[in-house]
């Protein structure tokens, strides 16, 4: 089979990351291959050329419309391009890999759903921890009932960073713990409340507290901070009969119960290879018109978007927020009654 071509647009801190694997994944597994690079600025394709070497590289990603070799991009610029890029990708007829978060506001994550599903196309979103096998386990450890009841989720994600001028902790870091929770619950809240700050001079919002309530009572506690100094990405769930925890970053999960700690083994995954690894299996079997499951879809991307949302509504009104469920994700009446929350799939 041929390998998929895929674009990178927005070679920075993370689109070089994306880069390196996909040349790495090119080598290892032949299933796809990276066609070229897009960065609106020259100096950033400069240090590009030096790390990467010879390849294509364009300063504007509309050259890439009309380039037949094009078939896939992974879109990596900044959070507030994601809508306009992906949207002109998917009218082109392009399969499209959005980073987190699919778009700043719901109405334009619904928008690119749209823009698939009448293309005919593949939209992914970087829920990176969908690939991780510490999840996996923890989601596995929760489903086995080894924790009794589940209470209530802790998740921390924060570090150190400077202060940032145009981008918001809720906006920035709120994708992967909000993702998690509906990964882990198959659920998404009924309610969020939110409260942030930001500390250092003119900046947007530094540290955000947001608690999400789900219609069967689990409560997620959701950290995000640019001020604290470890970096954490940490969830905890706290059960009747036993706490986990783990570490997402090196994959580590901690089993505690009233008579002991234990540890439960995790082999942990190459997350980010695993997404595009995944992204391209969905198109090839999309182009055969074989069945498949996205398990990074734009539906789950867009219903983010909708939380993080929820979030800065709750903040600037001051007040709690019921999350509103999309009207083509309405649950019809008698389903509403028997099962009572928006679970994904329906
Ligand atoms: N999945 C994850 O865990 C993860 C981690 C970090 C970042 N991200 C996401 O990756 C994206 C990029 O973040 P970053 O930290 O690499 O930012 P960055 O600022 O380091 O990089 C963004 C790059 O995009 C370029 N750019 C800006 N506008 C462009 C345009 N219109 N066309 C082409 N290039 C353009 C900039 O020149 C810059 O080089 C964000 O959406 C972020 O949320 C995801």
């Amino acid at each position: 089979m041929e390998p998929l071509q895929i674009s990178v647009v927005g070679a920075g801190y993370w689109g070089k990351k994306v880069i390196r694997e996909i040349l790495n994944l090119a080598k290892t597994t032949g299933r796809v291959s990276l066609c070229s690079v897009v960065d609106n600025s020259p100096s950033v394709l400069e240090q590009c050329a030096k790390e990467f070497g010879p390849l294509t590289y364009h300063l504007n990603y509309r050259d890439l419309l009309s380039d037949p070799y094009v078939s896939a991009v992974h879109i990596c610029s900044p959070n507030a391009s994601h809508f306009e890029v992906a949207s002109e990708f998917l009218r082109s007829k392009r399969d499209v890999l959005v980073e987190k978060p699919l778009a700043l506001r719901t109405r334009e994550a619904n928008e690119l759903v749209r823009l698939a599903q009448t293309n005919n196309r593949v939209l992914s979103t970087g829920h990176l921890h969908r690939f991780n096998n510490g999840v996996r386990e923890l989601k596995r450890v929760v489903d086995s009932g080894v924790l009794g009841d589940t209470y209530y989720l802790r998740l921390r994600w924060t570090g150190l960073l400077p202060p940032q001028k145009e981008r918001d902790v809720i906006t920035d870091l709120g994708p992967h713990p909000f993702d998690i929770c509906n990964d882990l619950l198959d659920l998404w809240p009924a309610k969020i409340s939110c409260r942030s700050r930001g500390y250092r001079g003119q900046t947007s919002d530094e540290v955000a507290f947001i608690t999400a309530e789900y219609v069967n009572g689990i409560v997620a506690n959701i950290e995000l901070s640019w001020l604290d100094y470890e970096k954490r990405r940490e969830v905890t769930v706290v059960g009747s009969d036993a706490v986990a925890t783990l570490d997402c970053l090196d994959q580590k999960l901690i089993l505690q119960r009233p008579d002991g700690t234990e540890s439960i083994p995790v082999v942990p995954s190459n997350t980010l290879g695993e997404e595009i690894l995944h992204f391209a299996q969905c198109v090839e079997q999309k182009r055969r018109a074989v069945a498949y499951t996205n398990i990074a879809d734009g539906t789950i991307g867009a219903g983010v978007v909708r939380l993080l949302e929820a979030s800065k509504r709750s903040l600037y009104e001051d007040r709690n927020v019921q999350v509103k469920l999309p009207e083509a994700l309405e649950i019809p009446a008698g389903e509403q009654t028997h099962r009572g929350f928006w679970k994904l799939g329906n």
